[in-house]
């Protein structure tokens, strides 16, 4: 693929530097420590990395190697391309779906993620700074410009990020003069998508062109929502608008998520809402929490996904079993 590298920017060496020990990496490979060691000693892995102290490491990269000499499949059995979408603001859209894919990216995972917001909060949530990029989606979808030019390789050799910032705030009027002008997104994706595993794409917060582009381009649709009722309000729009683009454009998600984000058990407010949810939107609402953490506050405000920054948070935990639930991976106990 012709994309690019990432410059040497401050916030990517943090993704470069990471190491992962035998009890983490192992558990990426779903096997246990002593398994791990006692393959190494069969010669089925190669001899591994030691530190000064002689204390065994890995790599990011060498994720997908050793699931390779082990003949293990992807942990997805097939592509997903997945939306974070509300039309709500600051339910935790970006924070959430950039450890989202981080994550699963670590795990061995091809990843590509989209930056659909011109506030490319995404892209700072991955530790970059979003203004570096002279290209966004918006060079794709508006100027033609292959995908293959606008996407960026991170120093993790399974994540590559379409990036955003100011340059993409045109497309919303752009797009409105162009021909099929609700499938452009789909049709660039589908050129790129043999490359992947998973998209994760992540939405502004409103209804616009570039949001039904993407909901008509994803399979799978998860929405971060606060347990307030403004929140339980702003579903009742998403649904609504997704009822009328299931008639306008005969199409359905395979798959809804709703999850909870920034639940606090000890408030009233909280519990009462997570009940008016789990009436009204049971068929959708997963069973995991991702409880409200400091933690992920202070990785968002430092760009850096929550398994860098925090791995044993239970922000970090949660993350994960919200991967584990959506992709049906339980069972595998990653956070290490
Ligand atoms: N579980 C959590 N605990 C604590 N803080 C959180 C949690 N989830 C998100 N936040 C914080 O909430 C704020 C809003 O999150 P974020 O920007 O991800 O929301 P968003 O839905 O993408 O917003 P927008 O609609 O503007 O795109 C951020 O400062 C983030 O750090
Ligand atoms: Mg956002």
């Amino acid at each position: 693929m012709a994309a690019h590298s990432l410059p040497l920017i401050q916030k990517a060496q943090i993704l470069g530097d990471t190491v992962y020990s035998p009890t983490a990496f192992s558990k990426f490979l779903g096997i246990s420590k002593n398994d791990l060691l006692e393959k190494e000693a069969k010669g089925i892995f190669p001899p591994a990395k030691r530190d000064s102290s002689r204390e065994r490491y890995y790599r990011p990269e060498d994720v997908s190697r050793y699931r390779n000499y082990l003949g293990l499949p992807s942990p997805l059995k097939s592509i997903r391309k997945q939306l974070f979408l509300n039309f709500k603001g600051g339910t935790g859209k970006s924070t959430i779906s950039a450890s989202y894919g981080f994550r699963l990216a670590q795990m061995g995972v091809r990843t590509l993620m989209i930056d659909l917001d011109p506030q490319g909060h995404l892209t700072q949530c991955l530790g970059l700074n979003s203004q570096q990029f002279p290209k966004t989606l918006f060079s794709a979808l508006i100027e033609k410009e292959d995908m293959e030019k606008i996407i960026v390789k991170t120093d993790l050799p399974t994540l590559d990020i379409i990036p955003s910032n100011l340059n993409l705030s045109p497309v919303e009027l752009s797009l409105f003069s162009m021909n099929s002008r609700e499938f452009r997104l789909r049709r660039l994706i589908n050129s790129v998508e043999k490359q992947y595993e998973l998209i994760v794409m992540d939405a502004s917060p409103s209804i616009g062109l570039l949001n039904l582009n993407a909901i008509l381009a994803s399979n799978d649709l998860i929405i971060p929502v606060l347990a307030d009722f403004l929140s339980y309000h702003g579903l009742k729009i998403l649904f609504e608008t997704l009822s009328t683009i299931e008639e306008d454009f005969s199409f359905v998600f395979e798959n809804i998520f709703i999850f909870l984000n920034r639940y606090n058990e000890s408030h009233r407010i909280c519990k009462r809402s997570k009940k008016a949810l789990e009436t009204h939107y049971d068929k959708y609402l997963l069973s995991t929490v991702i409880r409200q953490d400091t933690k992920i506050a202070e990785a968002t405000s430092q760009g850096t996904p929550i398994f860098l920054f925090a791995q044993s948070s239970k922000g970090a935990v949660d993350v994960q079993s919200l991967i584990d639930e959506i992709l049906e991976l339980k069972g595998a106990d990653h956070v290490g």
